[in-house]
């Protein structure tokens, strides 16, 4: 589906590095782990942090991406991943997530009890990537974990089972995400404790894409390539920002629902597309101010 990614993918598979800015990523040898994302569509941001995640991924340091929702910080991650045929374990760890599911647990059948490790513990056994989302949720006993991987012990103990010491495999590289908590617009997203923050070496706040990036972005991925058009949409979105920004509205405007609402505009007007790709989404409050912004445009 990617097209625009097959030439890179040809280059990628026949070099041993992925050049990123300064930083060359060695890229995975041997059998490949099967949790490398498929190929996707990725602009490469002008801002510069891809080369700063580069940067902490060739030296082996946690990296915590900041950024609204939809802002692509995921979508760094994986496209990094997917460029250096690594492995990509993504776990939530919104207070649904329980330690677990996260490093282990004991389970009984007919022959006694036996553990099954968690996601964490597999993701460093296997060396995979793992991203870990809305850090900033995650519960006491997962951060405390957390805390001696991330310090320079680099390992976890499993209490629950043995009191084994789990040390990651070399091409273990662990990211976490969160959502700016200072506005408070996410609801129950808190600030991420100053302990686990100071843990990161590396710590990346992402804009939205500029509006050229995010126009062939949405062009690519929705299908719509009336530029025009989308164009507009990605202006009404940058509006709709920038009133965020001023607190006149409350809910977020991400890349996600700029596609959406141009995948949708292929089969209907711009206006009711909007309607159902986006307006939907938020409180009655915001709808009015959107409304009048994709007003402006269509
Ligand atoms: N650089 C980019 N190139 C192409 N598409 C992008 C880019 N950045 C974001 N997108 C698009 O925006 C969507 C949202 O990006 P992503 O899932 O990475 O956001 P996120 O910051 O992880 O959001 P959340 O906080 O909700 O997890 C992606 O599915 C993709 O379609
Ligand atoms: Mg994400």
């Amino acid at each position: 589906m990617a097209t625009s990614n097959k030439h890179d993918s040809d280059k990628a598979a026949s070099s041993t590095t992925l050049r990123v800015g300064a930083v060359d990523l060695a890229i995975h040898r041997g059998s490949p782990s099967e949790y490398v994302p498929g190929e996707q569509i990725y602009i490469a941001p002008t801002q510069g942090y891809l080369e700063k995640l580069a940067y902490a991924i060739a030296n082996n340091l946690p990296a915590l991406l900041i950024g609204e929702t939809g802002v692509g910080k995921t979508q760094a991650v994986r496209h990094l991943a997917w460029k250096t045929r690594n492995g990509l374990r993504r776990v939530n760890l919104n207070g649904a997530t329980t330690v677990d599911e996260f490093l282990g647990k004991m389970l009984i059948n007919e022959q006694g009890t036996y553990w099954v490790n968690g996601v964490l513990v597999n993701a460093m056994l296997a060396g995979d990537w793992i991203l870990l989302d809305e850090i900033n949720a995650c519960l006491p006993e997962i951060a405390f974990c957390l805390h001696s991987l991330l310090d320079d012990d680099r390992m976890v103990v499993l209490m629950e089972y043995d009191g084994r010491i789990v040390r990651p495999h070399p091409d273990f590289r662990l990211f976490a995400s969160m959502n700016p908590s200072e506005e408070g617009r996410y609801s129950g997203t808190k600030m991420l404790n100053e302990a686990l923050l100071d843990r990161f070496p590396v710590v990346i706040r992402m804009d939205y894409l500029t509006e050229d990036e995010e126009v062939q972005a949405v062009m690519q991925q929705s299908g719509n390539s009336d530029e025009a058009m989308v164009r507009r949409m990605v202006r009404a979105a940058n509006d709709v920002r920038a009133a965020i920004r001023h607190e006149k509205v409350f809910g977020s405007f991400s890349t996600r629902r700029v596609i959406d609402w141009a995948r949708m505009a292929l089969r209907f007007p711009e206006k009711e597309s909007a309607r159902y790709a986006v307006i939907s989404k938020l409180t009655d409050f915001d709808a009015q101010t959107v409304t009048d912004i994709v007003d402006n445009y269509f």
